[in-house]
């Protein structure tokens, strides 16, 4: 007999319940088997739910999904939505379209341009979380706007070095975004030469706007 579980992957927002939608947190709530970031575990899980965290071993991670989708649904929580930057990427490489269910999220990007009151849809949205961007896409050009996750090693200083480089202002409008949608939630207006030099903001969305 076709099995007809599936992998449901659900985006959990930028953090707090306060952005996550009622049927991810209605599915969240009904699983029998939760996957996702200690942080997500700890929010969400319960006790009675099979639980398994997402670490530096996504194989094994795929492999336990694999396993147990065989007799029941899974459901795979990850931040913001799913469609930005998240483990759907490596999923949809374990598994066909159809084995997947995506509920979306609030992305943590859609959160800072909203409170920043400003539209995104003439933005680039780029990732320099745990990877690189290419000089096309940073360098500068009149008008242009970015939105863009950091991480340790991309820091905002560090990218503001790399935009500056690439032809960027200094004085071009900077936004730092962090812990959006917590109770330690900070916003930080600045300049790009000012940003180069501020530390920290690691796990941010950084905004910039000539
Ligand atoms: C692996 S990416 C996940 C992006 C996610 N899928 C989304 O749509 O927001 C992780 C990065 O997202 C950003 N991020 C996630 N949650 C955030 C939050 N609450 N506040 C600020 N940035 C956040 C940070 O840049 C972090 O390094």
């Amino acid at each position: 007999m076709e099995c007809t579980y599936q992998v449901i992957v659900v985006g959990i927002g930028p953090g707090s319940p306060d952005y996550l939608l009622p049927i991810a947190s209605r599915t969240i709530t009904t699983a029998r088997v939760l996957v996702g970031s200690k942080r997500a575990l700890d929010t969400f899980a319960s006790a009675e739910q099979l639980t398994k965290i997402i670490d530096r071993d996504i194989s094994g991670v795929l492999d336990f999904i694999e396993q147990q989708v065989h007799c029941q649904d899974v459901v795979v929580m990850v931040s913001g939505d799913p469609g930005f930057y998240s483990m759907l990427a490596a999923l949809r490489r374990r598994f066909v379209a159809e084995k997947l269910r995506v509920i979306p999220g609030i992305s943590s990007v859609q959160l800072a341009f909203a409170r920043l009151a400003e539209v995104w849809q003439d933005a680039a949205l780029i990732s320099m979380h745990g990877r690189k961007a290419a000089d096309e896409v940073l360098s500068y050009r009149p008008g242009y706007k970015l939105g863009l996750l950091t991480d340790t090693q991309h820091t905002p200083a560090n990218i503001a070095g790399i935009l500056l480089e690439l032809g960027w202002p200094e004085t071009a409008c900077v936004w730092l975004c962090t812990n959006l949608s917590y109770d330690d939630e900070e916003i930080v207006a600045t300049t790009l030469a000012k940003a180069k030099l501020t530390p920290g903001f690691e796990h941010s969305v950084m905004v910039v706007k000539a």
